[in-house]
């Protein structure tokens, strides 16, 4: 690193002045300035700051991906970045806390002065969302229509462009693609792990059967589930079926992405695999905690607004409560969980296969 040789002042280095004076109510235009204001602003500022650090570490994240190869030190870098996009996470989900301290009541004092900004128009939110893999057509239908009809020309322009690019999400599915383990020479593994799966569920609709406690009802409404999980697994392994799958939006991941990303959960303890793994948890949090935000958001808004519309002109809660399931990106990391069997019924792995996922070293004597 050169040598700082210009003395630097606190308050120019980080720009003090223009930060802390961009905080401007604007209940002081039409009377007495409402107390709450500012903490609404300020709430805002900070959420807009920490969008733009995530967006930063996704960026380079999303960089890594790109790469035709993904090095495992490049590896070890997007798990590094992944845990700093989580812990801001957990702190903005948090931050929740903060504007709840404001009561509706207070609320109201400005509220009406806002009208028509919105949250619909946080270009850094919507932007997390893309860059990580929300396309339009995902979008709940008051969003796909509004999204980009409150925003002004530039800003739709710069989303518009960003949509048309492959998504975090894109490069996931491509870098899980192209693992080579799925194609070991004489490695039947699908076939052992489709059997064991099979016992496992004849070992479950069992249970149901006999259990006492269930009415026949319930007892069919059990074996009809057992049975779509047996139709969804056995869909993983034929391409047309995945294929109709993923057009009903049932899954999102590609079929050779999703066998990786099963593939690596049941052996995470493979060396190999150790890294792998957790960029899947990983990615899969992140989805967690963006949910549990939106849920939070959510939350709030019911508590300020009841039922009335936001200043966007959506349904207010009923809008943001839809979109907390709907807008998931790696929500196959997580129904993935269904086909994972217990380490005793797993297929033991070749002992080629086994030494190609560990770390060996040769100890030669003399
Ligand atoms: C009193 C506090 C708040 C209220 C009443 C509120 C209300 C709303 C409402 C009703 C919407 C739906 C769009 C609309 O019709 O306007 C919305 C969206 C949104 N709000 Fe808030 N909000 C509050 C605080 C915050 C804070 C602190 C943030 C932090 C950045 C935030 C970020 C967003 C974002 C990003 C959206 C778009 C979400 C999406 O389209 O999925 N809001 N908000």
């Amino acid at each position: 690193m050169a040598k700082n040789v210009e003395p630097v002042y606190y308050g120019d280095y980080l720009q003090l002045e223009q930060l802390l004076g961009a905080q401007q109510p604007h209940s002081p235009r039409y009377g007495d300035e409402a107390h709450e204001e500012t903490l609404f602003i300020i709430v805002h500022q900070v959420y807009e700051l920490w969008f733009k650090q995530v967006l930063h570490e996704l960026r380079s994240i999303y960089g890594l991906f790109a790469q035709p190869q993904l090095a495992d030190e490049s590896l070890a870098l997007v798990g590094h970045r992944l845990r700093r996009v989580l812990t801001i996470q957990e702190l903005m989900n948090q931050q929740v806390q903060v504007i709840e301290t404001m009561t509706p009541q207070e609320f109201l004092a400005f509220r009406d002065y806002l009208v028509p900004a919105s949250g619909f128009q946080s270009i850094q939110f919507k932007e997390l969302e893309i860059l990580l893999g929300l396309n339009r057509q995902r979008r709940i239908a008051f969003d796909q229509q509004s999204f980009y009809n409150r925003l002004n020309d530039h800003d739709r322009a710069y989303l518009e462009n960003l949509e048309a690019q492959p998504s975090l999400f894109d490069r996931v599915d491509d870098w899980l693609a192209r693992m080579p383990f799925l194609r070991f020479q004489d490695f039947s593994f699908w076939s052992l792990y489709q059997q064991a799966v099979n016992d496992m569920l004849d070992a479950d609709s069992e249970t149901v059967r006999n259990n006492a406690t269930l009415t026949d009802a319930e007892q069919q409404q059990e074996l009809k589930g057992i049975a779509e999980t047996r139709e969804n697994f056995a869909a993983l392994f034929d391409q047309q079926r995945y294929q109709q799958l993923r057009d009903s939006g049932a899954v999102q991941l590609s079929q050779p992405a999703m066998l990786s990303a099963l593939f690596i959960s049941l052996y995470r303890e493979e060396p190999v695999f150790h890294l792998p793994f957790q960029v899947i948890t990983s990615l899969a949090e992140v989805d967690e905690k963006l949910t549990i935000w939106r849920y939070k958001h959510a939350m709030m808004v019911q508590r300020m607004l009841g039922s009335k519309i936001g200043t966007g002109g959506s349904s207010g809660h009923d809008y943001l409560r839809k979109t907390t399931e709907s807008n998931r990106v790696f929500k196959d990391f997580f129904s993935m969980a269904t086909y994972l069997l217990p380490k005793s019924a797993m297929p033991v792995l070749p002992q080629q296969v086994k030494r190609a996922l560990g770390f060996y070293f040769s100890h030669q004597t003399q």
